[in-house]
């Protein structure tokens, strides 16, 4: 439904591209070069190529439906006996162990659990999560509470279930690696669901009426923020952003998070592979390898396996870079209640659960085919607090502390507003958590 074509270009603001120009060449042989006797990845990688069709799996959903989340008539209560994938001994959430055939698997699933196939087409589960310790920042805890509850606030507004994982499931893939086995453990409890939604703990929703525009990504399996130019071209580890990304629960992502994982810390061949990344992509920060580069990698070195699958959305903010978010905010608010002084039916009150019908209005009514991104008053659907660490406090020295926390307070009260608004209150100013103020009858048209 609400889907703006939106398009802007830029590039990542991190990016600082090295010039280095190169064919994107695809050449198995290379990989051989760089490895030696690497062979373990090299398999994982192989494997990958021989059975990487990913048929998406289609049901007959209830087409008067459309909707990615209809939870009307699920039954909660109902497993019959006969076998599924659950039953066999041999199946392993873990990432050191491939799962084969999931395609097929889930989808005996949910033909065993009918009342799931309505709306299973797009649904859509959430996974974020933290480290397992206190965090070091004094404040890091109450950040993350906040930065979670803003995306429990999205999910319950659109239908999303949402799981948080702050323990690692395996203990080498720590930091930015812990996404994959969670991921991968988050596919098989829910094969009801066709995508899981990966979003970092320091990252927020600040548009809670946007949704993904999915007919867009119907061919493909991965979606993350990113430029083909960039990947190919410039060679940047900041060719994309891995902190956020639409998974589709099939074989295929089976088997990428398998030969993704080959490059992390699980690998005998780790090391290798953070050199194999810097002399690859040479404004990489530091020398161990890292999820976001080796994605870029298998983009960039295998482009005609993954570039068909993998969908760069760069067309809106699929995440968005805080720095060139924030000093927008006040701007947009204030269009924003222009939009609703203009129109009654934006002043409506109304219960939550409908919200979808205003976001709907407002994007019919005001913001159609209008382009967001850098510079514009549309509101930002996703910011990432990219280098703020909100959790240790380490964040990156280019920075001013105070500018990462009282930027991240900024856009958590500017999406808390928009939840606030349906409970009858709102923030008074952007920087002021608390209390809220009451929202008086037919605001904003009726001043404070
Ligand atoms: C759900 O998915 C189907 C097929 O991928 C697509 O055609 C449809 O537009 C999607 N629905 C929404 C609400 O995006
Ligand atoms: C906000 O809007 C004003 C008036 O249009 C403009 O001068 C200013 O540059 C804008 N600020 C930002 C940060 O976009």
């Amino acid at each position: 439904m609400v889907s703006p074509e939106a398009s802007h270009f830029q590039s990542s603001p991190m990016a600082k591209y090295a010039g280095a120009r190169a064919r994107p060449v695809i050449c198995f042989n290379d990989v051989v070069l760089f490895l030696g006797g690497a062979f373990m990845s090299l398999i994982l990688v192989w494997s990958f190529f021989s059975f990487s069709n990913s048929p998406n799996l289609t049901f007959s959903a209830d087409k008067t439906d459309g909707s990615t989340k209809c939870t009307r008539g699920i039954d909660m209560r109902y497993d019959p006996t006969d076998p599924v994938f659950y039953d066999d001994p041999d199946l392993s959430y873990t990432i050191e162990k491939p799962v084969k055939n999931w395609d097929e698997k889930r989808k005996r699933w949910l033909e065993l659990h009918p009342s799931f196939i309505p709306g299973s087409e797009n649904r859509t589960v959430m996974i974020t999560g933290s480290q397992s310790g206190p965090c070091k920042n004094p404040i890091g805890d109450h950040l993350l509470l906040r930065f979670f509850k803003n995306k429990v606030d999205y999910c319950r507004i659109h239908g999303h279930d949402i799981f948080y994982s702050n323990a690692l499931l395996h203990p080498k893939m720590k930091s930015f690696w812990a996404k994959l086995p969670a991921v991968k453990a988050a596919m098989i409890a829910h094969p009801e669901a066709e995508w899981i939604w990966w979003v970092d703990s320091d990252a927020l929703f600040t548009d809670m009426d946007f949704t993904p525009p999915f007919h867009r990504y119907r061919n493909h399996n991965l979606v993350v923020h990113g430029w083909p130019g960039v990947v190919y071209d410039d060679r940047s580890w900041t060719a994309l952003n891995a902190g956020v990304f639409l998974i589709r629960n099939c074989q295929w992502s089976m088997e990428l998070i398998d030969t993704w994982t080959s490059m992390g810390p699980v690998s005998p061949d780790f090391a290798k592979w953070g050199e194999i990344q810097r002399s690859i992509f040479k404004d990489k920060l530091f020398p161990e390898s890292d999820d976001q580069t080796a994605l870029i990698y298998l983009l960039f070195k295998h482009k005609e396996v993954y570039y068909p699958k993998i969908y760069l959305e760069g067309e809106y903010y699929f995440e968005g870079y805080w720095l060139e978010i924030v000093p927008g905010l006040a701007n947009i608010t204030e269009r924003y209640l222009e939009m609703e002084r203009e129109d009654a039916t934006l002043r409506r009150r109304h219960a939550e659960k409908v919200s979808e019908r205003y976001a709907a209005f407002r994007e019919e009514r005001f913001l159609r085919g209008e382009s967001g991104g850098k510079g514009s008053k549309r509101r930002p659907f996703v910011t990432h607090f990219t280098g703020c660490q909100p959790c240790s406090g380490d964040h990156n020295t280019m920075y001013d502390g105070d500018t990462c926390w009282n930027g991240m307070i900024k856009a958590i009260n500017f999406a808390d507003n928009q939840v606030m608004r349906r409970y009858g209150f709102v923030h008074s100013d952007l920087g002021k958590t608390s209390p809220l103020q009451p929202v008086p009858f037919d605001y904003p048209d009726e001043p404070w």
